[in-house]
């Protein structure tokens, strides 16, 4: 088939059934009858939910499932919640209830949203003097905030808005270049579109004003927007969440009493705060508990990794986002990291499972989520370093990993319930599975034929 065949103009107007003819044609061996069955196979049988998941996205063909579990027992700011996770990892909810779990006979945690300011920047270059441009500025800063009034009123009635707007000329990126900065409340929403629709309002008033600008002539007039867009990067949005607990409550490990297992996870952290290769698999364990919380509950896990990822590198070299001290015999594990989640607007509203995700948590506010998200975080981060410096992270890893390969080799009840007991004590990788399962295969064989014979 010719590239030009696969590339086409209008598919968005083809109907479903249109649209997976097209791609069985052009993208897939098997026959056009297959794929739109086992596409057809994941539709929802409620034609108004399927009608729901199709209207989220575009193209859709179908819908893409992932699992979504809980992890119960965790206990935060002394409230006992039962935490909704999609992830598809499969030691991940395992690894997050077992951590809650530890720390909720520990006192659990504790959690505090140090700050919740959300930013965004009309990006824009302006030739001429500097210092003009700066009193241009304080002359109209009430304009630019009355004009965007329209906009902004709701959110003031909810106790949100506009909290600061500056100037800054930032001629070392570009010539002329200046950023309107702004920054915001947003209550319990995430704001994206608020805080769009609120900088567009700005970059507008800015070249209107400019055009008219008494002080300005020639080339002065001229303002070039070049964006308007929030910032994904909200250092100022976040939360510290901690556990603690004198060294001996920490329990013996195996053969690791307390004292020598605090000491080894301390330095673990301390690895991951200095080592980028390292913190970034640490974050990323960090993430796994986080991105779950995010995707369960409707929010946009994509800003938040990028913001967390951007902070963990704030310092000019990427490190831990969490830290672990052993101070006057008391061990401490902390997270201190940016989470600027919604808990009404965007998907929370109309994805029927994050709105249960919220109901389940207690229908939380934007900064309770916040605390929440954090400590699963933490929980996940604290199963994952516990197990790297006690058993190794693959015991616990290949056991839950188990399922899947017996999966992948269509196991049935009986094979499974003996492959679990037979990888209680041996080694799991994929080809142990497969030569385990074709063992019990072939015995299964010899005692069927000996049924079949009668024998
Ligand atoms: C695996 O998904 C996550 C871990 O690698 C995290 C870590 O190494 O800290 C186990």
């Amino acid at each position: 088939m010719r590239t030009k065949d696969k590339m086409i103009a209008g598919f968005s107007k083809f109907s479903k059934p249109e649209k997976l003819a097209w791609l069985a044609k052009h993208f897939f061996t098997s026959g056009p009858m297959d794929v739109a069955r086992e596409f057809a196979s994941f539709w929802h049988t409620n034609v108004e939910a399927q009608r729901l998941f199709d209207g989220i996205s575009e193209n859709t063909l179908t819908n893409f499932y992932m699992p979504y579990g809980v992890a119960p027992n965790f206990m935060i700011n002394n409230k006992a919640y039962c935490i909704p996770m999609v992830i598809e990892e499969s030691s991940v909810v395992a690894a997050a209830a077992s951590g809650a779990k530890y720390w909720s006979n520990r006192g659990g945690f504790k959690a505090t949203v140090l700050s919740m300011t959300k930013v965004g920047h009309v990006h824009f270059i302006w030739h001429g003097d500097p210092v003009k441009f700066y009193s241009f500025f304080n002359a109209i800063k009430d304009k630019l905030i009355a004009g965007v009034k329209d906009i902004t009123a709701n959110m003031e009635k909810r106790g949100g808005g506009i909290t600061n707007l500056e100037l800054l000329y930032l001629p070392e990126v570009e010539e002329g270049y200046y950023q309107l900065k702004a920054d915001f409340n947003t209550c319990d929403a995430m704001g994206a579109n608020f805080i769009n629709s609120v900088l567009e309002g700005f970059a507008a008033i800015l070249i209107d004003e400019a055009a008219q600008y008494e002080e300005f002539n020639g080339v002065e007039q001229d303002l070039q927007v070049v964006m308007s867009i929030l910032s994904n990067y909200t250092p100022e949005c976040i939360v510290r969440s901690e556990v603690s607990c004198k060294v001996g409550e920490l329990g013996n490990f195996g053969t690791m009493d307390a004292k020598e297992f605090a000491q080894k996870f301390v330095r673990a952290v301390h690895i991951a705060k200095n080592d980028s290769y390292r913190a970034a698999t640490h974050n990323k364990g960090i993430y796994n508990g986080i991105d779950a919380v995010v995707i369960a509950t409707g929010n946009d896990f994509r800003a938040i990794e990028a913001c967390g990822h951007a902070y963990a590198a704030r310092n000019g070299k990427y490190a831990s986002l969490s830290d672990a001290k052993i101070e006057n015999d008391t061990f401490t594990f902390s997270i201190t990291v940016p989470l600027a989640v919604g808990t009404v607007g965007g998907l929370t509203k109309i994805h029927p499972l994050a709105k249960r995700s919220l109901e389940l948590l207690g229908n939380p506010s934007a900064a309770e989520l916040m605390g929440i998200i954090a400590s699963v975080g933490l929980a996940q981060n604290f199963a994952a370093v516990r197990s790297l410096v006690t058993t190794g992270i693959q015991k616990g890893h290949m056991k839950m990993h188990l399922n899947n390969i017996l999966t992948h080799f269509k196991a049935n009840p009986i094979e499974k319930e003996s492959a679990l007991a037979y990888f209680e004590e041996a080694a799991i990788s994929f080809s142990s599975v497969r030569l385990y399962l074709e063992s019990l295969r072939t015995q299964g064989q010899g005692q069927a034929s000996l049924i079949n014979t009668g024998s």
